[in-house]
């Protein structure tokens, strides 16, 4: 529509205007919409003195990270640097199984991570004379109120602890969708023709797979979420349910196991669980009622194709007094 064009066209010139003719941008891609939205945004505005970096944590869905890297690439033009920290990740993670210690692992190494990749795009761009000013956040108009986060420009600190920078690093923020709603983000994604699997995905919690694994995280147990987790959102695509549904993690109970009769005998597999439900804001949300039909095909079919599971179960707990998620 007319109005999302100008809404888009007005934001690229704002951070035109903001960045202006020298300096570089640096923006972390999550795989989400808001980062991918406010990285084109920023591409747009100023090229390829935008440098985008995508930190491979291992812990994203089936097809998520070829998202980033090559489609969203190939509808954007984007600079893009991935930096591949799976390994790392799950040496951090071993031995992990709180929840909230998870998160704080998942964390921490993302920082570094992203800090690390920062080194080396400014690495770079020191070669070309350009200096690094600008970090580019997707921090959108509801986080603003909620932090009470007044207008204009803000700068922030990196603390970096690796060598070859100054210990205060100082950027000034871009944040070009800070006055739009989720909904007005979506669209101006599809008006800026980003790939419809990033521009209408679900909510997805940033530690991702990590906190679906109840248990320690490993590298078979995120294999085996991976494809039981691909197969309930391809039968929700089918289904058209995507829409209806905020969103439907899909669980692994890592360290229980029960009996089961697959194939030819008898096998001592895992459950999985998923977790579809209805919500406005993910505030409160209630259990979705999913035909018994999209039900079958998922536990047929994940019963069926992946091997290491031989029993699903359905989450009908709402919020509260069940979180969406798990952990
Ligand atoms: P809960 O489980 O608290 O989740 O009902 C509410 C919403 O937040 C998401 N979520 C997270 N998002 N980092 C995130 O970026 C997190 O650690 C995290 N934990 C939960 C969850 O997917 C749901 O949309």
């Amino acid at each position: 529509t007319w109005t999302m064009l100008n809404i888009a066209e007005e934001q690229i010139e704002r951070v035109r205007e903001q960045i202006g003719d020298s300096g570089l941008a640096i923006c972390g891609l999550s795989g989400g919409v808001d980062s991918a939205v406010a990285a084109a945004i920023v591409q747009r505005a100023i090229g390829d003195r935008l440098h985008c970096v995508f930190v491979d944590h291992g812990l994203l869905r089936e097809g998520e990270a070829e998202q980033v890297e090559r489609d969203f690439v190939a509808a954007t033009g984007v600079n893009l640097h991935v930096y591949d920290a799976r390994e790392t990740f799950l040496a951090a993670l071993a031995g992990v199984t709180d929840p909230e210690e998870k998160r704080k692992v998942i964390g921490r190494e993302f920082i570094r991570a992203f800090e690390a990749a920062e080194v080396q795009v400014l690495g770079e761009a020191a070669g070309s004379g350009e200096k690094v000013g600008f970090l580019v956040q997707g921090t959108l108009y509801p986080d603003v109120v909620e932090s009470g986060g007044g207008a204009g420009t803000s700068n922030i600190k990196s603390h970096h602890n690796v060598g070859g920078l100054p210990d205060d690093l100082e950027f000034a923020l871009v944040e070009p969708l800070r006055t739009l709603f989720k909904d007005e983000v979506r669209l101006v994604g599809e008006q800026l023709g980003l790939p419809a699997d990033i521009v209408w995905r679900q909510p997805f919690p940033g530690p991702g797979l990590g906190i679906r694994i109840i248990g320690e995280v490993t590298a078979d147990r995120l294999d085996i979420l991976r494809r039981a987790d691909a197969i309930a959102r391809q039968e929700l695509t089918r289904a058209g349910l995507d829409r209806e549904i905020w969103q439907m993690p899909v669980v692994l109970l890592a360290d229980v196991r029960s009996v089961g009769v697959q194939g030819d005998g008898r096998t001592y597999g895992h459950p999985i669980v998923i977790r579809p439900v209805t919500s406005e804001d993910a505030m409160t949300a209630d259990w979705a009622r999913l035909p018994y039909e999209v039900m079958e095909r998922i536990s047929t079919r994940i019963t069926n194709e992946v091997a290491e599971v031989n029993r699903v179960t359905v989450d009908i707990t709402s919020k509260p007094p069940g979180t969406i998620e798990w952990e």
